[in-house]
């Protein structure tokens, strides 16, 4: 069954996270971070456990992000992970938003449910919301994956408008300096507003 998650799911929600977070495939979350967020998760549920998770985060009024989402080893292959994205999604939709994305290292498994591969680049507010102080940052080996959840949405996040993209760049302060580079990884768009 996948449902809302509740309060009391938390616990078991942070124990999945963490068991995959240690192993470096999702980021880790903090117990209170997912009680503060626990509207926005959803729970596969197994014999009244919590098998598996997945968050939503609205990020402008056409992207929001599936986040946190796993699936115990012992419930795969069962439909949860693709159930728990397709919930995730229905919910973005009710709130009008119109592309799902998610930034991961299985870009086959989202491509196989409906997400398509793109530039990070696209991903403006997230790069800037979340990866511009992600230790991670300019050695990131995730992949940008992208689902319309309206025809022709991500037509439109390929060609953003160019005034939002001043506007997320005018509001976010400068990288800090001394963050390590990797040579081989594209580094993350910079954007400039043009009046500074
Ligand atoms: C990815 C994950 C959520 C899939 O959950 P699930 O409930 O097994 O997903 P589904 O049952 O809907 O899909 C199963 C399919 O995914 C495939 N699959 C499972 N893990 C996979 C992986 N790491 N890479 C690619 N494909 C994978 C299975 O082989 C199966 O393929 P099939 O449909 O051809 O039989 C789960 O494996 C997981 O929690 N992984 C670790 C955390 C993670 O990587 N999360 C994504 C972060 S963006």
């Amino acid at each position: 069954m996948i449902r809302r998650a509740r309060p009391a799911d938390a616990p078991a929600i942070h124990a999945l996270v963490h068991r995959y977070s240690g192993r470096d495939l999702l980021l880790p979350r903090p117990l209170t971070d997912i009680y503060e967020r626990i509207r926005d998760f959803w729970v596969a549920v197994e014999a009244g456990q919590v098998v598996g998770c997945a968050a939503l985060r609205i990020w402008w009024h056409d992207l929001a992000e599936v986040r946190s989402l796993a699936v115990a080893p012992e419930a795969e292959g069962n439909g949860y992970g693709a159930r728990l994205v397709d919930a995730v999604a229905a919910e973005a939709k009710r709130y009008g938003v119109t592309n799902l994305f998610a930034l991961t290292r299985i870009p086959d498994w989202f491509e196989r449910r409906g997400f398509e591969v793109v530039d990070r680049a696209v991903l403006y507010h997230k790069v800037w919301g979340d990866c511009a102080s992600c230790p991670k940052r300019n050695a990131c080996d995730e992949v940008a994956v992208v689902r319309p959840l309206v025809p022709g949405a991500a037509e439109r996040l390929l060609h953003p408008d160019r005034q939002l993209v001043r506007l997320v760049a005018h509001v976010v302060p400068p990288r800090p300096r001394g963050v390590p580079e990797r040579p081989d990884r594209a580094p993350l768009p910079v954007f400039v507003h043009e009046d500074r």
